[in-house]
Parts: C-alpha cells; sequence; structure tokens
C-alpha cells in the first residue's frame, strides 16, 4: 500500500509518520521548500513528543520521504490524504478551503489508477463531495473515490493517539474505497479498535460534533467552578463525583482559563456558523463559544483583583504561555490576551515557558523573557500559572517563596493543593476550589 500526505503540518506529518510505522510507503508533499528542506535534515517543524524519532527510524528504514514534487507521489498512491490548512476565513469564522480546493484540482491531475483521495483536515460537512466533484470535472475519466478520515489527535499526544485509538471514523461509500481504508487501519485490528464506518457528510460532521462536545464539556466544568467558588464547593471533587458515572465520564472536567488551540476555537465556531446557515442553529455551541471568548478577560481581572484591585507598578511572573503543555503551540492560547491585559494596566511581565517562548515573543510584546520558572519570579509581587507544565508541578515551595517578593499565587490551572499552599505561607487563589 503507498500512501501520499498532501500537507506537511501537524496533522500531515504526524499522520505520515504513523502510517510509515505501520509498514505503508509513503511520502509527505509540501510546497513550503524550506520546510521539506529541514525535515530532510531531520528537523522537525514542530514540537511534538517522540514525533523525530519516528520519522528518523521509518526514513531510515526506506518507508518514509519528503518532497515539494506533488505529481510523482500522487501517481504512485493507492491513497491520497488532503492534509493541508483550513485556517478560519477573516470576518465570517468559516474555514477557508481553498487549500483543500487547489490540492483536489492538482490531485485529479496527477492520479494514476484506482485512487482513494481522503479528506484528513477537519472540513465542513459537505467538503468531500464538492472535492469530488472537483475531481470528476477537472479528470472526467478518472478512477477514484473520495472519503473523509477525521482525525482526532491531541497535540503533545498524537503519536500514542493514532496508534491506540478509541476509534477511528472512516466517511467512505464504495465497498473498493471501504476496503482501502480498512486495508491502512488493518494494524489497529490487533486492539480491537472499533472502526465507524459511515457516508462522507456524517463523518465530516463526526469530527466537529466531537470537537465541540468536548469545549462545551470544558466551558460546562469551568462555569461550575466559578459557582463553586462562590459557594465554597470543590470542583475537582465535583468534577470526580458527575464524571464516575459512565454516562458522563471522568476526562474533559479539569477547569482552566478556558480552552484554546488551533482547534476547538476555530470549529466550533466554524460550526456555530454552518448550523446557523443551514437554519438549524446550535444555541449550547453559540454560548459556549461566547463564554470562552469572555473567559479570557475575566481571567486577567481575577489576576488583577486577587492583587488588591491593581497590578499598576507590579511585577507579575508569569509560568507557562502556550495553550497546554507539551507543544509550542500559541494558537488561541489564554496567554495571548491575559498578558497584554496585564501588561496594558501597568503591569511588568516576566514569563517562562519550557518551549513557548520563541513563538509567544513573535505575538506578544513588552515581556521580559526568561530562563527557568525561579528566574521568572525573581523580586515578583505574584506568580501566576498559565499552563500546566509538569516541571511547574514539582517546583519547590521554599524557593518559590523566596524567589518572590511577596508569597502570592494565582494557580489557573489548578496545580498546587490550597492546603499546601496555605501552610507553607502563600496568599493562594485557584479555579473553583476553596483556598
Ligand atoms: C483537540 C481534541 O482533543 C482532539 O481530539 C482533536 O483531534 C483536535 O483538537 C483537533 O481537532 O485537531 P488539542 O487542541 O490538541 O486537541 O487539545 P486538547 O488536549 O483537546 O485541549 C484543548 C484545550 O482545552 C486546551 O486549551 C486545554 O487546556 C483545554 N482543556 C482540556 C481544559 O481546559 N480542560 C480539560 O479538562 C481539557
Amino acid at each position: 500500500m503507498r500512501v501520499a500526505i498532501i500537507g506537511t503540518g501537524y496533522v500531515g506529518l504526524v499522520s505520515g509518520a504513523c502510517f510509515a510505522e505501520f509498514g505503508f510507503d509513503v511520502t509527505c508533499v509540501d510546497k513550503d521548500k524550506g520546510k521539506i528542506d529541514r525535515l530532510l535534515q531531520g528537523e522537525m517543524p514542530i514540537y511534538e513528543p517522540g514525533l523525530d524519532t519516528l520519522v528518523a527510524g521509518n526514513v531510515k528504514a526506506g518507508r518514509l520521504s519528503f518532497g515539494t514534487e506533488l505529481k510523482p507521489a500522487v501517481a504512485a498512491a493507492d491513497a491520497v490524504f488532503i492534509a493541508v490548512g483550513t485556517p478560519s476565513r477573516r470576518g465570517d469564522g468559516h474555514a477557508d478551503l481553498s487549500y483543500v480546493y487547489a490540492a483536489a484540482k492538482e490531485i485529479a491531475e496527477a492520479m494514476d489508477g484506482y485512487t482513494v483521495v481522503v479528506t484528513k483536515s477537519t472540513v465542513p460537512v459537505g467538503t468531500g463531495r464538492e472535492v469530488e466533484r472537483i475531481i470528476r470535472e477537472t479528470r472526467p475519466d478518472a478512477d477514484f473515490d473520495v472519503a473523509s478520515n477525521p482525525e482526532f489527535l491531541r497535540e503533545g499526544a498524537a503519536i500514542g493517539d493514532f496508534m491506540r485509538p478509541d476509534r477511528v471514523v472512516i466517511g467512505a461509500e464504495s465497498p473498493r474505497a471501504q476496503a482501502v481504508m480498512r486495508e491502512l487501519y488493518r494494524p489497529l485490528f490487533l486492539i480491537e479498535t472499533p472502526i465507524v464506518m459511515t457516508s462522507l457528510e456524517t463523518s465530516e460532521m463526526i469530527k466537529y460534533a466531537a470537537n465541540t462536545f468536548l469545549a462545551t464539556k470544558i466551558t460546562f466544568i469551568n462555569e461550575i467552578a466559578d459557582l463553586c467558588e462562590k459557594l465554597g464547593a470543590d470542583v475537582h471533587d465535583v468534577a470526580k463525583g458527575i464524571g464516575l458515572d459512565g454516562r458522563i465520564g471522568r476526562k474533559f472536567l479539569h477547569p482552566g482559563p478556558g480552552y484554546g488551540g488551533s482547534c476547538f476555537p476555530k470549529d466550533t465556531l466554524a460550526l456555530v456558523r454552518t448550523a446557523q446557515e443551514a437554519g438549524s442553529p446550535l444555541r449550547i455551541v453559540e454560548t459556549v463559544v461566547d463564554i470562552n471568548d469572555r473567559r479570557k478577560r475575566q481571567m486577567a481581572d481575577k489576576i488583577v483583583a486577587f492583587m488588591d484591585g491593581s497590578v499598576a507598578g507590579k511585577t507579575i511572573a508569569v509560568l507557562g504561555v502556550t495553550f497546554k503543555p507539551n507543544t509550542d503551540d500559541m494558537r488561541d492560547a489564554p496567554s495571548l490576551v491575559i498578558l497584554p491585559a496585564l501588561i496594558a494596566a501597568g503591569a511588568t511581565v516576566r514569563a517562562y515557558d519550557p518551549v513557548g517562548m520563541e513563538e509567544a515573543a513573535r505575538h506578544i510584546e513588552g515581556v521580559a523573557w526568561c530562563e527557568g520558572a525561579y528566574e521568572a519570579m525573581d523580586g515578583a509581587d505574584a506568580a501566576v500559572v498559565l499552563t500546566e507544565w509538569n516541571e511547574f508541578r514539582g517546583l519547590s515551595v521554599e524557593r518559590m517563596k523566596q524567589s518572590l517578593a511577596r508569597p502570592v499565587m494565582i494557580d489557573l490551572r489548578n496545580i498546587y493543593e490550597p492546603k499546601d499552599m496555605a501552610e507553607a505561607g502563600f496568599r493562594y487563589t485557584c479555579v473553583g476550589r476553596p483556598t
């Protein structure tokens, strides 16, 4: 089985490396020559744990190659994955599909023999059908099927998610396409991974429904956390108490400063727009989008309020700026709203993040970037935890206290125990827990 992956971004690269690891012959194609050159030298364009080793191993074994030429890769392939970007279009929140459609046209021109063209990028319902139309229009004689195969990879855990998924969703309608897609995921049969085989439209809808449901779950617990704070309840125990009910489930009930990243904000907004246009609005998701947007600003207010109502002339140490740990991704990170708000309110911000600072510095101005957590805290009036990197969990409370000018901690990811912090003499607040 030969596979071509068009677009060597996050999804394309991880999927390509994992399919190669399954034993298939994979070519990853990207128009960005600089990116391909770096990949050929073993340099990863993104930070993803384990990816460099996986890529190196499969390149060495001759199963994974990179190139800028789409034509030969597609001509040789049994399955071609479209994994190009689908950014939010400015103004209307819809996904911009111009890259997907351009890829479909190029693929049509290059196809040779029966080919399954698979959309891997998150695309609005109906995109697969349009890709089908474009290919047929470009090459009326072509022997092909279009399939949808959404990914459910979390950044920072993508390889494990690909290799041990809860399920694989495939939108494929002809028996030939279904057979090719099943063959691609055959290595997962051994671990009895369920395969959900559906129509194109249903498969596309599953991806959006999954992401909007998870975003809703997070937003639900965030609001419950705020209420817990007012009423003296502990949101961690509430999350456990409800999550043990199998119908609810324990995951994605951790409160924080609001969801971010390249997927939830973009996908919730896109589905809201699609639903409005279809005349079947998703009012719950509309509210989720609104609450999450406001939440980031509210977190800046929470910090200011805890620092006696003003941060003017004060120094704040920020621990973590990426939208979550184990990634250098800054897209829609709460820090992008919170840090500028603190700076605008007159604070000096000293920040540290294990891998995200280079990227963050491109987006946030006026921050003093530090080499480590203790350095960021040196002489600061308060510390704020924005991302729950593991290395922050094990910081010595005593040393933090020595570094800070004042033992004040605003923990927006609930990584410390309120009791321990109080015992150590900290003025401590977190999200939804009594302190
Ligand atoms: C998400 C989904 O989890 C993946 O299944 C999906 O494939 C991906 O989007 C995508 O559509 O490509 P990702 O954005 O990498 O993956 O990150 P998550 O781990 O889901 O976290 C998203 C955001 O929710 C982060 O800001 C995180 O801090 C926040 N979150 C998550 C919480 O605030 N609380 C939680 O309990 C869980």
